[in-house]
C-alpha cells in the first residue's frame, strides 16, 4: 500500500507539529470528500492547540520510556496495557492482537584479542558505562547486554582484517587494491551506509568466520565537527556506546515465514531451527556490536597496508590499517532463542461512508533500551493523534473511511509484530488499505523529512504547506524545508509491507511516470552497447501514460461536476475512480518477488540485494545487471531481459487497471 513515514525534528517544540503533519495525512485521505462540508473546520480543529497542549504527549513519552523494554518484557507489556488504555479512553474501539513468536536474548558473550603471542589476551567489558548524572540509571540494569538478535551461537578466531563498512565494494577493494583476502579472519566493520544483517551476510559470502561491528567516532562520535563531544553534552554516542540491533535478513517471525504465528504457543506450523537456517535469512557465523571506543582498541591491533583515505577514522583517530592481524579476536557469542508473546495494539474508528477502506497509521513500541526516539517519539505522536480524534469524535466528526491505529510489538527483531498481523489479515487487507503511515522515530533532531511511494509527492506538499514551522511562525514547515538546502525531493520507501501498494484522489500518477522514463534512461546508460532490448517497458510505459491521463481527466470531470442525477451515482463514481487509483500501486507487485528476495514484491522500487536499508528503481534489473557484469555469462544477460520483460508485464497490469476495462 502506500506508504508515509515522517520525521520532523527539534525536540520538545515539534513534536506536535509532527503530529499535525501525520494528521494532515490523514485528513486529506480521509475528508476531502464534498460530502463533510464541514471537514475544513474540523481539520482545522484538529491542527489546533486548543484541542490540548503539548503537556499531554510529554506524559505519553514519559509513561512510554521510563524503563528498558524490550520485546515481550514486563515492562513492554505494560507499555501496551498504556497504549491500550489511551485508546479506549479516547473512545477509540481497541484491543490487544497476541502472537507466539521465536526472539533471541543473549546468554553469554566474550571477545578476547591478542595483540602478541607473548602477552596474555586482552578481555573486553562489553559494557555501557551509564553517564554520571543519569536519572535512569537505577534502571540501567534493566537492560539487555549489546548484541546482535538472531546472531549465531559459537566461537570464532582469527586475525582480524578492517573491511570499512563491510560492503560488497569494500570486499573488492580489499581483494583487488590491497590483496586481502579474508577467508578464515575476523572482520572488523564499522556500522553505517549498510544494513548490518548485510554487513554479517557479506562477511560470510567472503569466507569470514565472524564478525565485530563499532561504532566510528567519524560517524557517531561527534567526529571533527562537533568538538568531540557526546551524550548527555551533545547527542551523540558516548565511547562506551553501542548499537544494539537485529541480524535477521528476512521480515516477520522466522520460525513461520509467511503465515501468521497466531493462536497459542504449538498451535501454529513451525520451522525446525534447521529449517530456519535453510531459510537463508538467518546469519550463519556468530558477530558482536561493539563500542566506538572497542573498535579503536581492535584498529590499533591491525597491521598489513594501511587503508584508503575515505576507510579513515576523525582527525586524532589511529591510522586504520587492513591487515590481516597481527591482531587475533576471539569472538564468543551464546543466544537463546525462544518462543515469546508480543502485542500489538489495534484501534479503530469506523469510516462513515466507506467503512470498508482503511487508512492505516502505525508505529511501534518495543525499544532495546528506553526508545525515546525510536520509536516511542512516534508512539507518542499516535496516542496524542488517537486522543484528538477522540475529542473531533465528540463534536460530530466521522471519518470518511476507517482508520485503523496499530501499535507494533518486535519492530526491533524484523518487523514482527506487524508482519504478523499482516500475514494473519492478508486479504481483508489486500483489498481493503488505502495507505499506510509509519511514524518510527518522529522526532530526533532539527529539521523535516518524509520517505514515501512517489505517488504521494504532492500530499505530502500540501500537507506540509499547512502546517507552521515550529521554529519560525511566519512561514510553512514546506518553506522550511524547501529553504533548508536540501530540496524536498521525497525519497522512496521501501516497502516491507507485503500489501505493497495503493492511492486515493489525490494521487498524481503523472510524475511517477517522469521518474519511470528517467529510470529506463539510466539503465540504457548502463547497459549500453549489449544485447539488451528495453523496449517492452518502453512501450508499457506509453500505455501507462495514456491510462494516467485518461483517469485524471475523470477524476477533474467528477470534481468539476456538481450535476449529478443522484447521490448514489456520484458515489459510485468517485468509489470506481478511487478503487483503480488504490488498484494501480498493487498491479507493480509480482507474485514471485525478488529473486533472492522473494519478501520483496514491488518491481519498481525496492531494496538492494546487498543492503537492505537501500533502494533502487527497478531493483530485480538492477541486481540482475550486477550479476551479469561480473559473470558476462550469455545466460547471466539472459536473466536481465527477463527482468526487463518482468517489469514491462506490471507496468502494463498497472496501466489495465487504470482503465479499468478487461482486454
Ligand atoms: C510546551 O510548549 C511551551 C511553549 O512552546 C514550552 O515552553 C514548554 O517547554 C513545552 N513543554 C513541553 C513539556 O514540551
Ligand atoms: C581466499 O582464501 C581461501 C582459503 O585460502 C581460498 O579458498 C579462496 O579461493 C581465496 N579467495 C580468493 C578470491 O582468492
Ligand atoms: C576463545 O575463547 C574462549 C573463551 O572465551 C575459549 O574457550 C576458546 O578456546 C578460545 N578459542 C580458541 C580457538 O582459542
Ligand atoms: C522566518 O521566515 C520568514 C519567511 O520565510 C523569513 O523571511 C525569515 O528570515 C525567517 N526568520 C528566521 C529567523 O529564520
Amino acid at each position: 500500500m502506500i506508504t508515509v513515514a515522517a520525521t520532523a525534528a527539534n525536540t520538545t517544540t515539534t513534536i506536535s507539529t509532527l503530529l499535525a503533519i501525520a494528521t494532515s495525512f490523514l485528513l486529506l485521505l480521509i475528508t476531502s470528500s464534498p460530502t463533510t462540508p464541514k471537514s475544513s473546520n474540523y481539520h482545522t480543529l484538529f491542527l489546533s492547540t486548543s484541542l490540548s497542549s503539548n503537556v499531554s504527549i510529554s506524559n505519553h513519552l514519559q509513561a512510554l520510556t521510563h524503563s528498558p523494554h524490550i520485546a515481550s518484557s514486563e515492562a513492554n507489556s505494560q507499555a501496551a496495557n498504556y497504549v491500550l488504555k489511551v485508546f479506549t479512553s479516547s473512545n477509540v474501539p481497541s484491543h490487544m492482537a497476541s502472537y507466539h513468536v521465536l526472539l533471541s536474548y543473549p546468554l553469554s558473550r566474550s571477545l578476547l584479542l591478542t595483540t602478541t603471542p607473548q602477552e596474555p589476551p586482552f578481555s573486553f567489558s562489553l559494557k555501557q558505562e551509564p553517564y554520571k548524572g543519569d536519572p535512569y540509571a537505577a534502571v540501567s540494569g534493566e537492560v539487555v547486554p549489546t548484541f546482535h538478535a538472531y546472531a549465531k551461537s559459537g566461537t570464532a578466531e582469527g586475525p582480524v582484517v578492517y573491511v570499512n563498512y563491510g560492503r560488497v565494494e569494500d570486499y573488492l577493494s580489499l581483494r583487488k587494491k590491497m590483496g586481502v583476502n579474508v577467508s578464515g579472519c575476523v572482520v572488523l566493520a564499522r556500522y553505517g551506509k549498510i544494513f548490518r544483517g548485510d554487513i554479517v551476510k557479506n562477511a560470510y559470502d567472503e569466507g569470514a568466520v565472524g564478525v565485530v561491528v563499532y561504532s566510528d567516532r567519524k560517524d557517531y562520535g561527534g567526529g571533527d565537527d562537533d568538538g568531540g563531544r557526546w551524550f548527555p553534552d551533545s547527542k551523540w554516542l558516548p565511547p562506551s556506546g553501542v548499537q544494539v540491533g537485529s541480524v535477521y535478513q528476512g521480515t516477520g517471525d522466522p520460525s513461520t515465514p509467511g503465515w501468521a504465528s497466531s493462536g497459542g504457543d504449538g498451535e501454529c506450523e513451525r520451522l525446525t531451527k534447521e529449517e530456519v537456517e535453510k531459510e537463508g535469512d538467518v546469519p550463519l557465523i556468530p558477530s558482536l556490536p561493539v563500542s566506538g571506543a572497542d573498535g579503536e582498541k581492535i584498529l590499533r591491533s591491525i597491521g598489513g597496508p594501511v587503508a584508503e583515505h575515505d576507510w579513515q577514522g576523525s582527525k586524532d583517530a589511529p591510522t586504520y590499517r587492513v591487515g590481516p592481524g597481527p591482531g587475533i579476536l576471539n569472538l564468543t557469542f551464546k543466544g537463546q532463542e525462544n518462543i515469546a508473546s508480543i502485542q500489538n495494539v489495534i484501534g479503530v474508528i469506523e469510516g462513515a461512508e466507506e467503512p470498508d477502506r482503511y487508512v492505516i497509521l502505525g508505529n511501534h513500541r518495543d525499544a532495546w533500551t528506553f526508545g525515546a526516539v525510536d520509536p516511542n517519539s512516534g508512539t507518542a505522536a499516535l496516542l496524542e493523534i488517537a486522543q484528538r480524534f477522540g475529542k473531533l469524535q465528540k463534536q460530530g466528526w466521522k471519518p470518511r473511511r476507517t482508520i485503523i491505529l496499530c501499535n507494533w510489538d518486535a519492530e526491533e527483531y524484523g518487523l514482527i509484530g506487524s508482519t504478523e498481523w499482516v500475514e494473519e489479515n492478508r486479504e481483508l487487507l489486500a483489498s481493503r488499505a488505502v495507505a499506510y503511515l509509519n511514524s518510527d522515530c518522529a522526532v530526533g533532531g532539527a529539521g523535516f523529512n518524509a520517505m514515501a511511494t512517489p505517488q504521494l509527492d504532492e500530499l505530502i506538499k500540501k500537507a506540509t504547506q499547512q502546517v507552521t514551522d515550529p521554529d519560525n511562525s511566519s512561514q510553512s514547515l514546506y518553506e522550511a524545508w524547501t529553504s533548508s538546502g536540501t530540496s524536498p525531493l521525497i525519497i522512496q520507501y521501501t516497502t516491507h509491507c507485503m500489501m505493497i501498494s495503493s492511492g486515493c484522489r489525490n494521487l498524481e500518477i503523472l510524475c511517477f511516470i517522469g521518474m519511470l522514463q528517467l529510470n529506463v534512461k539510466n539503465l540504457e546508460d548502463e547497459i549500453s552497447n549489449k544485447d539488451i532490448n528495453l523496449s517492452p517497458i518502453l512501450k508499457s510505459i506509453k500505455e501507462l501514460e495514456k491510462a494516467a491521463i485518461k483517469i485524471n481527466d475523470q477524476r477533474k470531470e467528477i470534481e468539476a461536476s456538481k450535476g449529478w442525477r443522484t447521490w448514489k451515482e456520484y458515489q459510485m463514481k468517485v468509489r470506481d475512480v478511487n478503487d483503480r487509483l488504490m488498484m494501480a500501486e498493487r498491479a507493480f507487485t509480482d507474485r514471485d518477488g525478488l529473486l533472492g528476495m522473494t519478501w520483496h514484491k514491488h518491481l519498481i522500487y525496492g531494496p538492494t540485494k546487498n543492503n537492505d536499508y537501500g533502494s533502487q528503481s527497478f531493483p530485480g534489473i538492477g541486481d540482475a545487471v550486477r550479476v551479469a557484469k561480473n559473470l558476462q555469462t550469455a545466460e547471466s544477460w539472459h536473466r536481465v531481459q527477463h527482468e526487463v520483460w518482468r517489469v514491462s508485464r506490471v507496468i502494463k497490469h498497472a496501466s489495465l487497471v487504470l482503465i479499468g476495462q478487461l482486454t
